[in-house]
């Protein structure tokens, strides 16, 4: 009358403390197809079985000696917070209002005994199949959780690549500055490590640093290739660097960006207030620069 169930290799968990009943289920089950059955007696044992079987379906009697099973399913629902739990109470019990407590404490189903095997069945194999579609589903996230990852570390990589290339491009326009920024960036990663911050911190600075001197794309040649000492007035168009850079960084969503703004505009501030383009003093000045 049963169809062979499609979920044969289904985990089912029984615990009961009564034999006969384990007994007939077991054989209800194994008649069903259902090849992967544990059982216990002891509810002491169920936290320690359940952890290690991974069950996809706990059939549980009510009430045990040593514990009822409403302790069992407040433990279970502790390790399973954020997972479904799929628990088919079986038990003699004929008070509706316990029934209910039972469904309200985390099973998903509740049968009396003496049941129908037919029924029994029809319900662990609808349980099953919600269970089994959980667990798709569940599979579906992780892969799109793992995409996701893979695509930021793509994006930031990506970043990353074309911040080192704008910065070489720099590099040979103000060949005075040889391979400085390159440096600057490998101080700012340990300068970072020593103040505490994470190593993605770290990673983060350190890239964004490389765009210190960005602004200077915006001073004319004739001063940023001068030979000699700058002019007053030469020296004031060099000191805009600062705030050409950081204008030429703003308004980007882009981690790096964003920090390699608030470098550009604040990587001549000095400790005591002498620095450009704000004169900012000690601590008004950001932990970047
Ligand atoms: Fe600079």
């Amino acid at each position: 009358m049963f169809k062979e169930d499609k979920f044969p290799n289904a985990k089912i968990f029984v615990v009961d403390d009564d034999a006969t009943s384990i007994r007939l289920l077991t054989k209800i089950l194994s008649d069903a197809g259902y090849k992967n059955i544990k059982t216990t007696r002891n509810p002491n044992k169920v936290q320690k079985i359940y952890n290690e079987f991974k069950p996809d379906l706990l059939v549980l009697d009510l009430h045990m000696p040593h514990m009822e099973g409403f302790k069992i399913m407040d433990q279970l629902r502790e390790v399973h917070k954020d997972d479904y739990l799929p628990i088919l109470v079986i038990s003699q019990e004929r008070n509706r209002v316990i029934q209910f407590s039972a469904l309200e404490a985390g099973a998903k189903d509740f049968l009396v005994k003496p049941y129908d095997s037919i029924e029994v069945l029809l319900r662990i194999h609808n349980f099953l199949e919600v269970r089994m579609l959980h667990q798709e589903i569940r599979g579906h996230n992780k892969e799109l959780e793992k995409k996701i990852q893979e695509r930021t570390e793509e994006l930031n990589q990506t970043q990353k690549n074309v911040i080192e290339r704008l910065s070489k491009a720099l590099e040979y326009r103000d060949s005075s500055t040889g391979t400085h920024t390159t440096r600057m960036s490998q101080y700012t990663f340990y300068l970072a490590e020593a103040v505490g911050l994470s190593p993605m911190e770290c990673a983060i600075l350190s890239t964004a640093s490389l765009l210190h001197d960005v602004g200077k794309i915006g001073i004319p040649d004739s001063i940023l290739q001068k030979p000699g000492k700058l002019t007053p007035e030469e020296w004031e168009i060099m000191k805009t660097h600062t705030t050409i850079g950081s204008k030429l960084l703003s308004g980007s969503n882009s981690k790096f960006l964003k920090l390699g703004e608030e470098i550009a505009l604040s990587h001549h501030e000095k400790w005591d207030g002498s620095g450009y383009p704000n004169g900012l003093k000690k601590e008004k000045i950001p932990l970047t620069r």
